[in-house]
């Protein structure tokens, strides 16, 4: 069969670890997608950066936002990041072309995500980002599908791979804030703009995506009330400690009769919850369904391997030509952002 082509953008962490699983599981991969899936063309800001993979065999292209360009090209990939600027180029001319977009940029689809899905849904044309929230767990499909029979009421979770790496290595050490997200840098976690972990926009991007897929809300970022872990400090972890707590910074998103409530803060967690049992840069996210019951999703929320591992899956989606709109109704159906928490509670 036609091998689906594809173009990468950004060769980070995340895109090399693309490159290598694509590699290293080749065989599978094209059993399971029904076709090979090859990467034709990339781009990054520096060419020459040694990376531990061999680029040299896919065409270069200096300008990122011309991928989308490339004749045969079926899909481009995003791991540039930022929520707007080539990232959102790039992403308009892709899906202006009638390609699919596949990304891992929760910063730009909680910015933008409605405007791109119009576009990809209007056409019929893929836009998927399982990357983006929770790193390598299939939380977009497992609620987006695995619970698409059920109403939602509350979705919440650990969405912030650097944050709890730093409250858990408190917690086990009494160390440092700013030496412990020194590490959490040197394992390739944080953002390149570390305040958006530690202050909770990272983790408020990607509640703001949960809350509309779980609800069918229309995506509103600037109704998640957000305080993040900066003026956290090391007692505050062993008095809770003592009192049968774990401090997590946890983001949750409600809907009822008041409309949408999203949050994201440090929370103490009892002892008796899964959450307060999830540790170093792991994830995880609960969902409530009213049929399914209580889902708990936990894995790896950062680093190369996992976030690989969902942006392969969608390009297998892809491959398959399974998928369906975005935000898992069309976005015209998805509820007013009028009902949004006005972000002040
Ligand atoms: N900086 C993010 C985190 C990366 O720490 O969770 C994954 O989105």
């Amino acid at each position: 069969a036609e091998p689906l082509k594809v173009a990468l953008a950004g060769l980070g962490t995340v895109g090399g670890g693309v490159i290598r699983l694509l590699d290293a599981n080749r065989a599978l991969i094209e059993r399971r997608a029904g076709r090979p899936i090859e990467i034709v063309a990339v781009s990054a800001r520096d060419r020459n950066k040694d990376r531990g993979v061999d680029i040299t065999r896919f065409q270069w292209v200096d300008d990122m936002t011309a991928l989308a360009e490339i004749e045969g090209v079926d899909a481009v990939v995003e791991l540039i990041g930022g929520s707007d600027g080539p990232a959102l180029t790039l992403a308009r001319k892709t899906l202006g072309a009638g390609k699919a977009f596949i990304t891992a940029n929760k910063a730009m689809i909680a910015h933008h995500g409605l405007s791109l899905a119009q576009v990809a849904d209007a056409q019929d044309i893929p836009l998927k980002f399982e990357a983006a929230v929770a790193g390598g767990i299939p939380v977009i499909k497992g609620i987006r599908e695995g619970a698409a029979a059920n109403e939602i009421t509350r979705v919440y979770g650990i969405l912030n791979g650097t944050c709890n790496y730093i409250l858990t290595t408190m917690e086990k050490d009494g160390r440092d804030f700013t030496e412990v997200l020194g590490e959490a840098q040197a394992l390739g976690y944080a953002e390149s703009d570390p305040s958006f972990d530690i202050d909770g926009v990272d983790a408020a991007h990607k509640l703001s995506i949960l809350a509309s897929l779980s609800f069918g809300s229309a995506l509103t970022f600037d109704g998640v009330a957000t305080t993040g872990i900066r003026n956290v400090i090391a007692a505050d972890i062993s008095e809770a400690q003592a009192l049968g707590f774990r401090v997590r910074l946890v983001g949750l998103a409600e809907e009822g009769e008041a409309g949408l409530f999203q949050r994201v803060h440090p929370c103490l967690v009892p002892m008796s919850h899964p959450l307060a049992h999830v540790t170093g840069s792991l994830n995880a996210v609960v969902a409530e369904g009213n049929f399914v019951g209580r889902l708990f999703f936990q894995g790896a929320g950062a680093g190369d391997g996992p976030t690989a591992s969902a942006v392969v899956a969608d390009l297998i989606d892809v491959a398959r030509n399974e998928y369906g709109p975005a935000f898992a109704m069309p976005v015209e159906s998805l509820a007013h952002p009028e009902r949004a928490d006005s972000g002040e509670r």
